[in-house]
């Protein structure tokens, strides 16, 4: 479950102006995943489609880009894209990591998450799902948060719903938002039957004139969900306390937090293990 219903139009419009971080993140994925002309590419969690629309000029009209996605809405951005630009290899629908059914057994050479593992409950489901549909040889890849090393605005929410009145009222448990460690990833990746896998980091300081343009930043990254699992009473006083928190982050180029971005290629191997 990923929450999708608190998506609005707004939100997919806003994200798809202002998600330079993430797409520059994608664009170094797609980089390290080697993706060439006539590969078959699935990229999962496509929101409106600018990295899939990036990796298409790659695999060229010999290749083909799917881009999955569970929010609608998203899917309808993106949709509206390749219509309005006639890209005959690439093709969008709803549909969520953990079920791939509807792809054939390894029919793809690359699958790509880019800023959506953290989204995922139930990760192990999805890197089996992916494993089933990439062809043997074939590379996955993501982007996710570092669990160990947070953004800065989840390190200021961290330690703020550690204190009154959020303290015993704020389950983190019920944050949608699920980041992983370092480790965590290597044992997954290592445990759904993956090999060669690399894990690098990448810290990005990011500037936001206002704590208006951060809240936008992040709500229309998390379709909505940022503090979701505050109580609903609770939440004024949360934007209200984040908000000062934010001001001290303020320095002469304006707020600056600091994202620090895991990288995670891996291949399926040609022979399966026995
Ligand atoms: C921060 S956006 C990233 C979008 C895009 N990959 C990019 O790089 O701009 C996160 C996306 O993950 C999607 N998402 C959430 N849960 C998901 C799931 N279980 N499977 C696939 N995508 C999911 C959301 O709908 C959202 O579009």
């Amino acid at each position: 479950m990923s929450n999708i219903e608190y998506d609005t139009p707004e939100l997919a419009e806003k994200y798809d102006r202002i998600s330079n971080s993430q797409f520059e993140n994608g664009i170094v994925l797609v980089d390290k995943l080697g993706i060439n002309g006539g590969n078959n590419v699935l990229d999962i969690g496509c929101g409106t489609g600018r990295l899939a629309l990036h990796a298409a000029g790659i695999v060229g009209k010999s290749g083909r880009i799917v881009g999955i996605d569970p929010s609608p809405l998203r899917i309808e951005t993106a949709r509206r894209k390749i219509n309005d630009k006639s890209f005959d290899n690439t093709s969008f629908m709803v549909g969520r990591a953990e079920y791939l059914n509807g792809f054939a057994d390894n029919s793809f050479d690359v699958a790509y998450l880019c800023a959506v593992f953290h989204w995922i409950a139930d990760k192990k489901t999805a890197l089996k799902e992916i494993h089933k549909v990439l062809k043997p040889g074939g590379r996955v890849g993501l982007t996710t948060g570092d669990k160990d090393n947070p953004f800065t605005l989840r390190q200021i929410t961290n330690e703020l719903f550690k204190r009154d009145p959020y303290a015993g009222q704020v389950n983190p448990d019920e944050d949608p938002n699920k980041p992983i460690t370092q480790k965590e990833l290597q044992d997954l990746f290592e445990s759904t039957g993956y090999q060669d896998i690399n894990i690098t980091t990448k810290n990005t300081r990011l500037y936001f004139p206002t704590p208006q343009e951060v809240f936008d930043f992040i709500e229309s990254s998390s379709f909505g969900t940022f503090l979701i699992h505050v109580p609903e009473h609770l939440r004024p006083a949360a934007r209200h306390d984040i908000e000062k928190e934010l001001e001290k982050k303020r320095t002469a180029e304006g707020i600056e937090l600091v994202s620090n971005t895991i990288f995670t290629t891996a291949k399926k191997p040609l022979q399966e293990a026995n």
